[in-house]
């Protein structure tokens, strides 16, 4: 595997692929995260992955400094998954000036669930996925349903910039209790891990509710947002959307069957995990 973090050296080595299949990460990699260049190698070659902490996405009280960083490790698990170039670009080489020019999602979009609590997230990720498939030129990009909303986004971009680069979904990667694995599970203590499953378990509970013939929405997602509080979370929302849009669904929708996604945000100690589950 070629490790090369200058954009010149990555266009030299990648000049004349055409069907280049990215993996866009920031690092600290685990099985999800190898579920994807798994994903990638079916649907092109070479497999091209990137690890880049992207300060523009991250919030001035969030966890930039201290999001975990394991290069080494993360380079052996990508050179077992037959990664050909790993783009690891240094904020210098990504950023040499301020990002002035930056993408901006619709607000109807970037501005909920996620993008209410974490403002100008979706800004700082379309910007830099933008940049990355411009230094890359990806023929197609893998992006995990874990992250349901920026998945939608960065397929939203591709088509309305009219990339060349197709998007490809990948399914969510679980511990065996139900957890989805992610780079901030780290951060959780003992306990605190034996009680992160709650919040699949709770998303099972409301799209059986659903499933069910339940109606009442903003009753189901309220009622799920109570169960996680007395068991000390802190939810930021629980919310019950139509897979197309990330829209609530009317009455009608619930009636024609439309096709939807409970999401969820919440908080547990000092750790705020994320999961979604299609209905
Ligand atoms: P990161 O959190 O490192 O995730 C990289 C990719 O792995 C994303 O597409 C994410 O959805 C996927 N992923 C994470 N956990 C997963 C799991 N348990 N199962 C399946 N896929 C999973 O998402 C980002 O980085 C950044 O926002 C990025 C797109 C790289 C832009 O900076």
């Amino acid at each position: 595997m070629k490790i090369i973090s200058s954009i010149e050296e990555l266009r030299d080595q990648l000049r004349g692929q055409l069907r280049t299949a990215f993996v866009p990460t920031m690092g600290n990699l685990h099985e999800g995260h190898l579920s994807l260049m798994r994903l990638a190698r079916r649907h092109g070659d070479p497999v091209v992955a990137s690890i880049f902490v992207n300060r523009l996405q991250f919030g001035p009280n969030e966890d930039f400094d201290k999001y975990p960083r394991t290069f080494q490790a993360d380079i052996e698990k990508l050179e077992k998954e037959g990664v050909y170039v790993l783009f690891a670009p240094t904020e210098k080489d990504l950023y040499p000036e301020p990002q002035e020019y930056r993408v901006q999602p619709p607000n109807d979009l970037g501005d909920i669930l996620e993008g209410e609590f974490r403002p100008g997230f979706f800004n700082g990720v379309s910007t830099v996925v933008l940049k990355l498939f411009s230094c890359v030129q990806p023929r197609v990009a893998v992006f995990g349903k874990k992250d349901y909303q920026q998945l939608m986004i960065i397929r939203n971009m591709a088509k309305q910039f009219a990339l060349p680069t197709e998007i490809i979904a990948a399914e969510t990667w679980r511990a065996e209790d139900g957890l989805a694995l992610s780079s901030r599970n780290g951060y959780l203590s003992t306990e605190e891990r034996l009680e992160a499953p709650t919040l699949y378990q709770t998303l099972n509970q409301v799209a059986d509710q659903v499933r069910t013939g339940g109606k009442e929405i903003t009753s189901i997602e309220q009622k799920a947002m109570q169960l996680l509080s007395d068991r000390f979370w802190k939810p930021d929302y629980v919310a019950i959307r139509k897979r197309a849009d990330l829209k609530a669904p009317s009455m009608e929708d619930l009636e024609k069957n439309e096709p939807l996604v409970v999401l969820s945000a919440a908080k547990l100690g000092n750790t705020r995990l994320i999961d979604n589950l299609e209905i």
